[in-house]
């Protein structure tokens, strides 16, 4: 499960808000309905393994849920309206116990602060992170795919956010301040490919003799950002191919790097032996 929490600091928690003005009165909820598509939306379909979570000003939580929501459409309107329902169903029980409602199929709503989502998150065994413009670049990360991504939404985190986000990891996908929508598609972009990349296969790009070598051209493959395995002969044949770190080393990439990697390593060599003339 892939979950997103939106830190909405103006939008509204009554359901007393027109839907003819999404951007002004109704407090830029427009940027968290924008959110909640480029979380849940596919080209005509839904993403059924991710949940984002809206914290309201500090008091109100409304969970989507991926795999039970229903009447979401692509529109910010449309979304805008499942909201305010949401904050009516909330309204009619004022005196609640604090449980969740569920106001329309996948849409879950109660009386809820950062913290006590913070707390949710930890007990679910996700695993929490804050997307920020000052973070550790993304590619340097490793994620398990069910990682929860804290994002503020047309504001900048506040005080009291970053006092109590403040031990999570940052994450950076790049020094430019993006839109919060955006920065949810190039999340998804990202992780989409290191799922695939986990189920994908391997392929070989080059053979060298010996240890050292191997690393060289598999330092030199990271270093343009292409992943790359060292996958030593000797692991796969009976006879004892390695002495002292030497023996036939493979080094594999992914399919979709193949290319530009044997590239990389034929400019590499041309260059050497350039070098040596
Ligand atoms: C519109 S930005 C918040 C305001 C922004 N800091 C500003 O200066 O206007 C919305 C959120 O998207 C996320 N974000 C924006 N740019 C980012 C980046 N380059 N890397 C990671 N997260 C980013 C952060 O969570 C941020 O709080």
């Amino acid at each position: 499960m892939r979950r997103f929490v939106i830190l909405g600091h103006k939008a509204p928690v009554s359901p007393a808000f027109t839907l003819d003005d999404l951007p002004g009165s109704a407090g830029r909820i427009d940027v968290l309905c924008r959110a909640i598509g480029a979380s849940l939306f596919l080209s005509h379909d839904l993403r059924r393994d991710v949940e984002v979570t809206l914290v309201l000003r500090d008091q109100v939580e409304i969970r989507i849920v991926g795999s039970r929501v229903k009447r979401l459409n692509p529109d910010e309107r449309s979304t805008a309206a499942l909201l305010r329902k949401a904050l009516a169903r909330l309204a009619e029980i004022e005196d609640g116990d604090g449980e969740e409602i569920e106001s329309t199929p996948g849409i879950f709503v109660r009386p809820s602060g950062l913290s006590e989502v913070l707390d949710r998150v930890y007990q679910t065994g996700s695993h929490p992170v804050m997307l920020h413009e000052h973070g550790d670049p993304i590619e340097s990360m490793e994620f398990p795919e069910d990682t929860t991504f804290f994002l503020s939404d047309h504001e900048e985190f506040s005080e009291d956010d970053y006092e109590r986000l403040d031990h999570l990891e940052r994450v950076s996908l790049g020094r430019q301040p993006l839109h919060t929508s955006q920065c949810i598609t190039i999340t998804h972009y990202l992780m989409d490919l290191r799922r695939n990349d986990t189920n994908a296969e391997l392929v070989l790009c080059h053979k060298v003799w010996g240890d050292p070598k191997a690393q060289l051209v598999k330092n030199l493959l990271e270093d343009f950002g292409i992943p790359a395995t060292i996958v030593s002969q000797a692991s796969q044949s009976h006879l004892p191919l390695i002495v002292d770190g030497l023996g036939e080393m493979r080094i594999m990439v992914f399919d979709r790097d193949l290319h530009r990697a044997r590239e990389i390593v034929a400019d590499y060599f041309e260059e050497l032996i350039d070098r040596d003339d």
